[in-house]
């Protein structure tokens, strides 16, 4: 049954009030001020309060504020008379749902007795599901590496110091992000996500700041955007060397000064939030390409943490296999997972160029699909892929591991141009001409890699 608390001083309001409440079903409690109606929702869980403006001692508002300071996810109705609508509307902006003039309406008191409860059921999940997701992986792995990692999340997260994180595919950027929020004090408050690579760019101002009703063609009612819904918790950003110079320009001035206007709006919004980003890319050669800003890269880039690739972290595979084969099984009859010392080194081995994600994906595909009781090198090779597998084993990927995709272009890059060079006497109308490029084109990698040149 869901609960409700009436404060209000005047025994006659907390009668009627309970009387209308109890035959809808609720289960209702009375306290006649501040401090008792506070030292009951420590006591007691509560869905939603119903709380006179004007009360005796602690006043309304002040009420409110430690409700909402303590318990977030409480919904709170101002009773109000006439006198103070203005005093009301002040009680919403500082959270609360709605209001009720005196004297009261009492249909209005069902429907917002109702539709608060409501939101108020939403809220709960929305935490609840918050928390599942967070506690969907936990960081595992004991390497040097991770425990860094480990470190720098402990001393950060109470902070509010911006982190970026840099790292490969399915290192595990997001799941950082996360743990730093779930460990700072923001926990209560909510984590946003913004995929900075998905958004048009069209867009961004209105995902970021939110817009007005009719501010654009599809603008059909007011939205709020992610700084207003992270508010008081963590902004994420993904996948932040994606953004446009344009994007990045907004964005740069949104966080120097955490204010900001909705599209087609007027009014400067404040918001307290900490922000955390990550990428991929090689950021400061996206700096230098002038891809990205470096002001914006200085805002944000306070505390760097890198999140090494888990072939610098191989010791890291058996606890990270038993962990996510461990969390298939949970209940059901899957057997426990065995492989061959010979699959176990192909696994070693292998450069997970899709890191923790791939590794994950791998252990579900061979928990579901594997029958044997211990699964051999041929069968860990078949599920790995055969593209991959085969690159595991080839000379050629070897060359380029460790590599940043744009070093080892390079790299390819300059044994291409030396060989085709060899090849054709070092002529370079020849060269070039094999190589389907302009001579002058040629001249510049020959000297970009300082090959010599025998005549
Ligand atoms: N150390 C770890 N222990 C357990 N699970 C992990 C670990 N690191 C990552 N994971 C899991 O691996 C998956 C990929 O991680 P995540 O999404 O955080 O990576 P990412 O770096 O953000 O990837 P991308 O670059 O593709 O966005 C997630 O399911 C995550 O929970
Ligand atoms: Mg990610």
């Amino acid at each position: 049954m869901n609960s409700i608390l009436i404060i209000d001083d005047e025994s006659a309001i907390r009668n009627v009030l309970g009387d209308i409440l109890r035959d809808e079903g609720y289960q209702i409690y009375a306290a006649s001020d501040g401090l008792e109606g506070l030292g009951f929702l420590r006591r007691h869980p509560i869905d939603v309060v119903f709380l006179d403006v004007w009360l005796p001692g602690k006043g309304g508002i002040d009420v409110l504020v430690e409700i909402k300071a303590n318990w977030p996810e409480i919904e709170v109705i101002i009773i109000s008379g006439h006198a103070t609508v203005e005093t009301a509307v002040k009680a919403i902006k500082l959270g609360a749902y709605d209001y009720l003039e005196k004297p009261l309406d009492l249909g209005r008191v069902v429907t917002l007795a109702r539709n608060s409860i409501q939101l108020e059921i939403l809220k709960r999940e929305n935490a609840a599901l918050r928390k599942d997701k967070f506690l969907e992986d936990k960081m595992i792995g004991n390497t040097e590496g991770m425990q860094k990692i480990r470190e720098v999340i402990a001393q950060s997260a109470p902070s509010d110091s911006r982190v970026m994180i840099l790292g490969e595919n399915g290192t595990g950027k997001e799941l950082v992000a996360r743990m730093i929020h779930s460990k700072s004090n923001r926990s209560s408050c909510p984590f946003v996500e913004v995929n900075c690579a998905a958004i048009p760019e069209n867009l961004i101002e209105s995902e970021l700041f939110g817009h007005e009703k009719g501010s654009f063609t599809n603008a059909v009612a007011r939205r709020r955007g992610k700084f207003e819904l992270a508010d008081g918790g963590t902004l994420f950003f993904d996948e932040v060397a994606d953004m446009t110079l344009e994007a990045q320009a907004k964005m740069l001035r949104a966080i120097q000064e955490m204010t900001f206007e909705r599209v087609g709006g007027e009014e400067k919004l404040h918001v307290d939030v900490r922000i955390i980003s990550a990428t991929n890319r090689d950021i400061s050669r996206e700096i230098e390409a002038g891809k990205f800003r470096e002001d914006l890269y200085f805002r944000l880039n306070v505390i760097p943490l890198s999140v090494p690739p888990l072939r610098d972290r191989q010791e890291d595979l058996p606890v990270l296999i038993d962990y996510f084969h461990e969390k298939l099984r949970n209940d059901n009859d899957i057997p426990t997972l065995k492989f061959t010392d010979e699959a176990m080194k192909l696994l070693m081995e292998y450069s997970w160029p899709g890191n923790i994600r791939e590794l994950k994906n791998f252990i579900e595909r061979v928990t579901i699909l594997v029958d044997e009781s211990e699964v051999t090198e041929e069968m860990a090779r078949y599920y790995l892929g055969e593209r991959k597998a085969k690159s595991s084993k080839t000379s050629l990927y070897h060359e380029y591991e460790g590599m940043k995709l744009s070093e080892a272009k390079e790299f390819f890059e300059k044994q291409m141009v030396e060989r085709s060079l060899k090849e054709n006497g070092f002529n370079i109308a020849k060269t070039a001409q094999s190589m389907g490029i302009y001579p002058s084109n040629l001249y510049g990698k020959i000297r970009k890699y300082r090959i010599e040149i025998r005549k």
